[in-house]
């Protein structure tokens, strides 16, 4: 892992590099350097910097066993990169390359990169572009209006193969000094770049208001992560037509009735709904990104799988299923016969106490699809619960 730390930071407009800018409490390069600790598959990091950080970086170094060298940066980001490269233990053949000004990089997005290195011989993290774009002239009289379609917002840590850039800089020679991304050298000399999803959050500090908006965001996740449980809720809805000749299954009980729901699975509208109600409070999307009606292998599949599979994820991520609450709407057949063992079935898919699933059911007094009878509706709401990461005291 390369890291330019070798700019001015004009736009930062303080004495010193703001590098040395702090973020609660910690410096923007100490955070930088921690996220790259902290990641298993960067083994070696080099710091180039300007020469009167010198000695400042390479104390901070001390505390960070990957980092391997502090070397001298350039006048350019492009030069500084290239004194770090050069620098690398000569096996390093993935090499990511990282501004020590975005000092909250997320590890899933360093190990996006990584792979996409190892597929495509590169991977650059991109976000599309969202607004409207314009070309203007120095007068800000706008000439036109450019079709951002396929236009992309790079951050790093951009990856490349340590071959492929170092004779990219050799055949660009100085006109090198205007490339101000591992991207644009690599293309500036013929080699093929790759985007991967960047991550909105990762940002570069630019100016001291992007201080303050990284303080508010990382105080307030620190304090959570060090002394409160996360609790999250989530909220699910799914409806399902009826349909003659299938099976009716409502919380993962077969209910004996004339007609069954129509879907590509069993089509439990409220096991659906319990999915999307967790799945909504961990933010991991929704039944249907997990278990898409496209796929084959889920056609007829019981919904309980589901059920068991999305616990297995948030029992993976560290969460805790406090309780969930489902309120079903159906003209026939009625359910509350079957509450308890609705619940029991539940209970047990999530691995939770049956007195952690609740549900409720009425009729839409003959209104609308659900009052006709031609399908029913379900509601879920879940919490979750994330234990501190660490103890407090
Ligand atoms: N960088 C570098 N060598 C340079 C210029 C920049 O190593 N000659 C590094 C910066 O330290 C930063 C990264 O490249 O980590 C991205 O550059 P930028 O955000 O532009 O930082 P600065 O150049 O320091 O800021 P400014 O452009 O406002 O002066
Ligand atoms: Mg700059």
């Amino acid at each position: 892992m390369a890291v330019p730390a070798a700019g001015r930071g004009l736009r930062f407009g303080s004495a010193e590099n703001k590098i040395w800018a702090e973020v609660a409490g910690q410096s923007i390069l100490s955070r930088t350097l921690q996220c790259l600790q902290d990641h298993p598959e960067v083994d070696v990091v080099v710091l180039a910097g300007s020469a009167t950080d010198l000695e400042r970086l390479r104390e901070v170094s001390q505390t960070f066993s990957k980092v391997a060298a502090v070397v001298e940066g350039g006048a350019t980001r492009a030069e500084s990169v290239l004194q770090a490269i050069r620098a690398l233990p000569v096996d390093c053949e993935t090499v990511l390359v990282h501004d020590a000004a975005r000092p909250v990089p997320s590890q899933e997005m360093i190990s996006r990169v990584i792979a996409s290195v190892t597929n495509r011989g590169s991977g650059i993290p991109a976000l599309a572009v969202s607004d409207t774009i314009k070309r203007c002239d120095a007068d800000q009289k706008i000439h036109e209006t450019v079709s951002r379609e396929s236009l992309y917002r790079v951050q790093t840590p951009q990856g490349v193969r340590r071959a492929d850039i170092l004779s990219a800089y050799d055949k660009l020679g100085d006109a090198v000094s205007s490339c101000t991304d591992e991207a644009a050298v690599l293309e500036s000399a013929g080699y093929s770049a790759y985007i991967v999803e960047g991550d909105p959050n990762n940002i570069k500090v630019t100016t001291p208001a992007d201080i303050e908006y990284l303080e508010q965001r990382l105080s307030r996740t620190e304090k959570q992560s060090l002394s409160l449980p996360v609790i999250r809720t989530g909220f699910g809805y799914d409806v399902h037509q009826f349909a003659e000749g299938r099976e009716l299954w409502l919380g993962g009980v077969n209910i004996p009735h004339s007609r069954g729901l129509l879907g590509h699975s069993d089509a439990d509208v409220m096991l659906h709904a319990v999915c999307d109600a967790l799945l909504g409070a961990a933010a991991m999307g929704d039944i249907g990104v997990l278990f898409p009606d496209t796929d084959q292998k889920h056609k007829d599949r019981p919904s309980i799988e589901f059920v068991t599979e999305v616990q297995g994820r948030l029992e993976a991520d560290g969460w805790q299923i406090s309780n969930v609450d489902i309120a079903l709407l159906a003209e026939e057949p009625r359910v509350m016969p079957y509450r308890s063992q609705i619940c029991k079935v539940i209970a047990d898919g999530l691995q939770i106490d049956q007195s952690q699933v609740n549900l409720k059911a009425t009729t839409a007094e003959k209104m609308g699809f659900v009052g006709r009878k031609e399908g029913v509706a379900c509601w879920a709401v879940a919490t979750i619960v994330r234990g501190p990461a660490f103890s407090a005291g």
